[in-house]
């Protein structure tokens, strides 16, 4: 018996806002807030002509980069929780109002801003750069700030709640708790097997997927950060259900909690897969400074580069119809047990057309939404609080595994995989 606030409605939302409403007997109401109130309001109609939930609906116009009208919309709405599905930009306004309106928090991306050429932004992260080694965007530090505030107000802010992040640090949770004494590697693979029939298109926010992959490459590894230029370090992989496939190391968010969570871990690294051709597509964009943040002028209008190509990409929430193949990701664990060495392999399959065939969308707003959906329930319903500002892995990965395969994202366990060089 949850009410929840959920904030942005794009391909990711409209996923978990379909998956709280056939677990309506947990979300008994959600407001979905966003930018633009017509998706809301389309998407509220949708699933009331359907006539399957009995969650009460409502949606409200919200600018999320708003601090102060995020507040009021929670002291307005009192939900129990919020659930921020909008963009990594909004995830510090939408923290700071929830600490102030006294509410749980749950997202599924880490902060970064949205101006990186802001100076005060900038100073902090060259020093980061600097001290930590490693050059992405985003990283944990600014969320990892509001530790204590949410520690005092006795709130639990669960910070990545999507597949990667999200799942992927609950399977580790899950092999330690379950399969190992002592993790020392971790290789997670994100494998896309999907073909959308466009020459160019990105499956989540194009923004968000473009600046992750076109940066430099990164790994955790004795305790310190190892960086790579990008897409420098590629392996093959034979993917169970989809087949073999080229893959490229990548910095990715959960590589920082986890090396500070798991106990002597020795090495993580993210590797996800790309077709020649997307890379190609990416580099002449990025060589020709479509990727760029930073604004131009063009005939007296400024115009952000990476935003404008935006634009013109069809959008990943419009990919479903044409999506075929499925998606798998999941973690390779190496450690020891009874003080014998051992791998396991523990990934999730999901079909791009048996998602669309089900909520309209294709596998990577799946594969993302419901792990949200399953947070907010854990979070909001009392059985996973922990307060402070928190990592999935943080928390019992029980409850959370058998959700997966309720909700639609059944997992499997390998305990003889093939391993990556
Ligand atoms: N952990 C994972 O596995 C994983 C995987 C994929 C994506 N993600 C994350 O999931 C999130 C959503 O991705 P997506 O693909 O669904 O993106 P999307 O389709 O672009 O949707 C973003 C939504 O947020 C809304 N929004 C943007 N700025 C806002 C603001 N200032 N105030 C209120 N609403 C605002 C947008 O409104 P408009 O409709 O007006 O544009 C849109 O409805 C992102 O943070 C992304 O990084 C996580």
């Amino acid at each position: 018996m949850s009410k929840v606030l959920i904030i942005g409605c794009g391909g990711v939302a409209s996923v978990a806002i379909q998956k709280c409403c056939q677990n309506d007997a947990e979300f008994t109401e959600i407001c979905i807030a966003s930018r633009t109130v017509s998706k809301c309001d389309a998407l509220k109609a949708k699933i009331e002509a359907e006539g399957r939930s009995k969650t009460v609906i409502t949606t409200a116009a919200l600018d999320a980069d708003d601090k102060d009208a995020v507040l009021a919309l929670i002291r307005s709405y009192q939900p129990d929780a919020v659930l921020n599905l909008a963009l990594p930009y909004q995830d510090l306004t939408i923290m700071q109002a929830c600490l102030e309106g006294g509410v749980h928090y749950i997202d599924t991306a880490n902060y970064e801003p949205e101006d990186t050429d802001d100076p005060a932004w900038r100073a902090i992260y060259e020093k980061r750069c600097k001290e930590l080694g490693f050059t992405a965007y985003f990283d944990y530090s600014w969320q990892w700030a509001y530790q204590e505030q949410f520690e005092k107000a006795g709130l639990t802010a669960l910070c990545g709640s999507g597949f990667d992040p999200g799942v992927t640090s609950v399977f580790t949770a899950y092999a330690l708790k379950h399969y190992f004494d002592e993790i020392h590697y971790i290789d997670i693979l994100d494998c896309n097997g999907g073909d959308h029939g466009y020459p160019f298109a990105t499956n989540f926010n194009p923004e968000i997927n473009l600046r992750e992959v076109s940066a430099n490459g990164s790994y955790w590894e004795d305790g310190h950060w190892v960086e790579t230029k990008p897409m420098e370090i590629k392996r093959v992989y034979d993917f169970p259900q989809v087949g073999k496939k080229d893959m490229y190391l990548l910095h990715h968010e959960e590589i920082e909690s986890l090396a500070k969570n798991i106990p002597h871990v020795r090495r993580i690294r993210f590797f996800m897969t790309f077709g020649q051709s997307y890379l190609t597509h990416m580099k002449c964009l990025e060589n020709v400074g479509m990727l760029s943040t930073t604004p131009v002028n063009f005939n007296g209008t400024e115009i952000v580069p990476i935003q404008f190509l935006k634009a013109l990409l069809p959008d990943p929430a419009s990919l479903g119809p044409r999506t075929v193949g499925k998606t798998n990701i999941g973690c390779i664990f190496t450690g020891v047990k009874d003080g014998r060495e051992k791998t396991v392999y523990i990934y999730n399959v999901c079909d791009h057309q048996e998602c669309y065939r089900e909520l309209g969308s294709q596998a990577i707003s799946y594969t993302t939404g419901v792990p949200a959906m399953i947070g907010a329930a854990l979070v909001a319903n009392g059985t996973w609080r922990n307060p402070g500002a928190r990592t999935i892995e943080e928390f019992d990965p029980d409850p959370f595994m058998d959700m997966l395969n309720k909700w639609g994202l059944p997992w499997v366990v390998d305990e003889n995989p093939q391993t990556v060089e």
